[in-house]
């Protein structure tokens, strides 16, 4: 059974030194929108790189960089460049980043993704607020982690997603006025995008957006009693859902197209809070 304080003892140590402010909110940014810190002004900023035992994440798109800022009042500490199951031999390096908000103290996560569209209402450039999530395909090597048939792995995340966070972050999508669909995450390990029969499969079993991250992150901070909400972007059609073939350029070009709309969403959430 893993013991996160001990295998990670200098990481943790190495960021609680740099931020010792607790954050009202850790976001952790998805594909493509990566450089919602360099919004904001006197942030504090620290490079993944330079902690000790941190995972490089390898993907075009995740820059690695960790930043407190402060908004509305409020203190926010954005992860950027967020590391894939694909990328590391265990799952642990993935749930590094949720172990270190929960150290600082931190109670609110919203984890972001970009995401394969599935539901037939769902056109790519669309904002999805996960209303559950599918781990299937991720549970046993979770569960593994914490040794199988612990109290911890028995949980069956009864409340996440989280209804209070949820319930902020749509009534500040109400108040930009920016619409903000609603629906099951489902994920899948990759690297490699889908086959159309994969996505039939989830489409069959109720999902609605498929992506490659965040549902053990979700699970780890549900455990961590951290209140977690996350919302997808809908960079593309899921494969077969469209002719089109799929590529990461199109998944970052659609992520980058709505990156305004993305972040008054998550300023407003900010405001909300
Ligand atoms: N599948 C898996 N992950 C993704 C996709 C997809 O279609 N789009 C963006 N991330």
């Amino acid at each position: 059974m893993i013991d996160f304080d001990y295998k990670y003892k200098e990481a943790i140590e190495f960021v609680q030194k740099k931020f010792f402010t607790k954050p009202d909110l850790a976001i952790i940014l998805g594909s493509g929108l990566g450089d919602f810190a360099n919004s904001f002004d006197g942030s504090i900023k620290i490079l993944t790189s330079d902690i000790p035992t941190y995972p490089h994440s390898t993907v075009i798109g995740h820059k690695g960089e960790i930043a407190l800022v402060n908004y509305a009042g409020k203190n926010v500490i954005l992860f950027s460049g967020r590391i894939h199951f694909y990328e590391v031999y265990n799952l642990s390096q993935c749930l590094l980043p949720i172990h270190l908000i929960k150290k600082l103290d931190c109670d609110k996560l919203i984890l972001t993704n970009a995401a394969g569209g599935i539901n037939k209402n769902f056109i790519p450039g669309d904002l999805m607020l996960a209303s559950s999530f599918n781990g299937i395909w991720i549970k046993k090597e979770f569960a593994e982690l914490f040794g199988v048939g612990s109290d911890s792995t028995i949980n069956n995340f009864r409340n996440l997603p989280s209804n209070s966070l949820n319930h902020k972050i749509k009534s500040a999508a109400e108040k930009e006025n920016i619409k903000i669909k609603e629906g099951v995450y489902w994920f899948t390990k990759g690297p490699s995008y889908e086959t159309p029969s994969e996505v039939r499969l989830i489409k069959k079993f109720g999902g609605d957006a498929v992506g490659m991250s965040t549902v053990h992150e979700a699970f780890y901070s549900a455990l961590l009693g951290i209140q977690t909400s996350a919302i997808s972007c809908i960079t593309n059609f899921a494969s077969g859902i469209s002719n089109q073939k799929l590529s990461h350029a199109e998944v970052t070009e659609t992520a980058s197209r709505i990156k305004s709309k993305f972040e008054a969403l998550l300023k407003a959430i900010i405001k909300v809070l």
